[in-house]
Parts: structure tokens; sequence; C-alpha cells
């Protein structure tokens, strides 16, 4: 008999199956029985008839939630069940007996399901999540491949800082400081040169002392730099790039959608152009909402709110001061006050998704920049390097998975839109 997954029932209707997974509720009404088992890709209800099988029926009687079985039995279509389809078992094994769950459906407290995240994973809210967060990566992965990037990765691992020098997680290297990676873009700027169009993928860290929803201290960053490209280019490739995903994962993940109770009009909305607007402009937009900035200041979680919540789509805040971002932005050639740089953020409050640039690509002023952050210039040395041999303007950005997923998913903190989130606080399980 073959072992079918609960999302495949559909192409056996009226066929026997083997179903393999875990005890998601039962109960019964007299001599029959049912048992919902969930095995991840979804769920299905189980029909048990002592008449049918007293075996089946007395194994029954000994599951507990979360309890592994395997089920065998006929595929019949039912509306009215969880998925469409109903098993009318002739058989159920009982694999393991869980002792008594600790995940019930009563409400539990966030720091209770933190501390019990690596069984949380199975609530059908955490599978949809974890279903999205796949989706996405999948889809801004090929997104980029059909554009003609090549992934190049960048190392973990680094001698030098690029995202400042505050967060930083320093490690012991054989007796030398080491960090790991904040960001893989100073490595993306060496292999655009090699490649001309390229974008890393991995896990990167901040040492975040910030308490707050959308602040992780290891996350993880999609992120493309290209050889002769303009700040304009970041707009165009960020907003492609932006709708792709969210088309793809409301084609793709509409069940995963509904569980989390996504309201989909907002996703559908998310459609090209998005608005840009200056730094300046978007001083003046929140002191009409009476949220006064001084110019000069970066624009923080309260601001970025703000703005987001005035669109329906995302927005891009472009040319900031030069002092309130990072050591390798190009300064905006009309005003050297300001840098050639962007922050895309989403909208319905949760801010920032997407930081980008022009980098600085004449070595004296970057040698400059380097002194003026106090930036170890030994670090550095292979980074100018790249502005020794054939130095071309070149930008890129990057895309934080976690906002974007927790945005897409309609969940207001970033913890649950990795499977094991790492945060002030927080490193276990
Ligand atoms: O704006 P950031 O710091 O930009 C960079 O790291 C650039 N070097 C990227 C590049 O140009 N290649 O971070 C980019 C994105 C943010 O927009 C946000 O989505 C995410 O990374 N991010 C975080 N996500 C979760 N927790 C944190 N602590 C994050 N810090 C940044
Ligand atoms: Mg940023």
């Amino acid at each position: 008999m073959e072992w079918v997954y609960i999302d495949s029932l559909g192409g056996h209707v009226g066929k026997q199956v083997v179903v393999k997974g875990w005890v998601y509720n039962t109960r019964s009404s007299g001599r029959i029985k049912f048992l919902v088992v969930r095995d991840g890709t979804g769920l299905v209800q189980c029909v048990i008839n002592k008449a049918d099988s007293e075996e089946a029926s007395a194994a029954f009687d000994e599951l507990t939630q979360e309890s592994s079985v395997i089920v065998t039995g006929t595929v019949g279509e039912d509306s009215r069940a969880p998925g469409g389809y109903e098993i009318l078992a002739s058989g159920l094994e009982l694999v393991h007996a869980a002792e008594p769950y600790p995940i019930t459906p009563k409400e539990h407290g966030v720091a209770f399901l933190m501390d019990h995240r690596h069984l949380w994973l199975r609530s059908s809210k955490q599978n949809a999540i974890l279903r999205i967060r796949a989706e996405v990566i999948k889809a801004a992965r090929d997104y980029l491949d059909g554009q003609g990037f090549t992934q190049v990765d960048a190392p973990i691992i680094t001698p030098s800082a690029a995202e400042g020098t505050t967060t930083l997680f320093e490690t012991d290297y054989f007796g030398d400081k080491a960090y790991l990676s904040q960001t893989g873009q100073l490595y993306n700027e060496a292999s655009c040169m090699a490649m001309g169009r390229v974008y890393c993928y991995g896990p990167t860290f901040r040492a975040e002392k910030a308490k707050t929803r959308r602040h992780l201290t290891e996350f993880w960053m999609l992120e493309p730099e290209i050889a002769y490209g303009t700040l304009d280019m970041v707009f165009d490739l960020s907003e492609g790039l932006t709708t792709y995903v969210v088309a793809r994962v409301l084609e793709k993940r509409k069940r995963e959608l509904s569980t989390l109770e996504r309201d989909i009009a907002r996703l559908e909305s998310v459609v090209s152009p998005f608005p840009r607007i200056t730094y300046d402009e978007a001083l003046k937009l929140l002191g009409e909402k009476g949220h006064e900035v001084a110019w000069g200041d970066d624009l923080g979680a309260a601001e970025e709110t703000v703005l987001s919540e005035a669109f329906d789509r995302p927005v891009f805040i472009h040319r900031y001061p030069a002092g309130a971002k990072a050591f390798y932005m190009q300064p905006d050639p009309e005003n050297e006050k300001l840098v050639m740089c962007t922050d895309m953020l989403a909208p319905e409050g949760i801010g920032e998704i997407i930081g980008g640039s022009e980098r600085i690509w004449d070595i004296e002023l970057l040698k400059k920049r380097i002194k003026q952050h106090g930036l170890p210039r030994e670090a550095f040395e292979w980074y100018l390097d790249l502005r020794k041999y054939g130095s071309v303007p070149h930008a890129g950005f990057g895309l934080g998975i976690e906002r974007t997923v927790a945005w897409i998913c309609g969940i207001r903190h970033i913890r649950e839109a990795i499977p094991f989130p790492r945060m002030l606080h927080r490193v276990y399980p």
C-alpha cells in the first residue's frame, strides 16, 4: 500500500493508502471514532468504526495528543472535512505514545511558547509561516536568477565591520579577533567585479541590544550587487523583487495565508510603482503628522511606522544625510551632505525591509571615510584594492527575510518569522 502525504490525498480518492503522522486531536461518538492526523503537509480526519476493526478501535483509545501514528485506510471525499478528504481507517498503528503535551489548545504566554519553540513549530499557524518563509526565499532567488544574477556566497567569519562597530559579535579566531558577519556586502562588491551581477544569501549577525519587535541578533539576508549599478537600478530591482515575491506567495500559498487569516487585499495592492520620496520629503510628511525629526537624524521605528502606514504599498525613502548612514555610501553629486541610498519600508507598520545604496568607488574618498568612522585600515586593504584595479560605480541592497516574512504573513513580531529566533535574552532552544 502506498504511503502518501496528506496534501496529495486528492489523487487517491477511492484507493487504499497509508498516512504517517501525529495525532492532532481525537473525538468519539458511540462506536465511531474520529482521529485528526497531521503530517506536516496538512490535516486529515480518519474515521474508525469499531464494527470494521476492533484492533484499530482499541489502538485509538490509547492515543494522546502528538502521539505518532500510522493510519491505513480508504480515501473518501468530504467537503466538510479539513482539507476536503477523509480516510475510512482499517488499520491504526501507534508508533510512539506521547507524554502529556505541554502545548494545549488553551492560550499560552509568549515566553512559554518561545521556551517550547521546538514543539510550537508543529502548530498550524507556525507551519503556515514556515511554508511562506520557504516560498519567499525560493521566489526571491528565482527572481534574481531569472534576471541574470549569479549567487556567490560571502563568508560568515570576517575580519571587518561593515554596519557600525557597536553591533559586532566578536569571536576568537585562533588568537586573533574576528567577527560574525553583519552583511555580505563588502564581499559582494568583490564578486560583482568578477561576475557582473551577483547576490549572496545567508545568515547575518548583529549584537542588537534593542528589545523591539523587528530586531533579531541572527537574521537572514538576500543581497544583490551590480557592477556599474546606480541608485535607480536599486529602486527598480527592489520593486521588481518585492512584487514578484508577494505575487508568488499569493499564487502558491493561498491556503497558508488563509490559515493565518491574512487580509489578502493588502497584499494584492503591492504592485508597481512604489512611491519614492526623499529624506527631506519624509521629514516634511512626518512633521505634518506631528513627528518632528531633527535634520540629520536617522529615522527610527516610530517614524518608519508612521511613514509606512501612509501608503498602501512599500515606499522608498532616499538620499539620507551621510551622518546617519554607513561609511561606504556614495555622496549625492547634487548635495554632498546626502548619500545615494534608499530604505524601502513595508506597509502596515513593519518598517524597513530593504536597505541599499551606491557605493563609494573613489579610493581617496573611501580612505577618508574609513578613517572618519574609526575603522581599522588593515582590515580593509582588500576592499580598497577593489578601487585600484578598474574601479567602477556600483550599487546593491539587502532584503531582510524575517521582516519580509512577518509583513507578508501579517504577524506583528519578527520572532515568529524564523524557526529558532535569536534575540537579546534568547538563545534557547
Ligand atoms: O539596512 P541594513 O543594515 O543594510 C545592510 O546590511 C547592507 N549592507 C545591505 C546591502 O546593501 N547589501 O540591513 C538590510 C536589511 C534591513 O532592511 C532589514 O530588513 C534587515 O536587513 N535587518 C534586520 N532584520 C532583523 N533583525 C535585525 N537586527 C536587522 N538588521 C537589519
Ligand atoms: Mg538599514
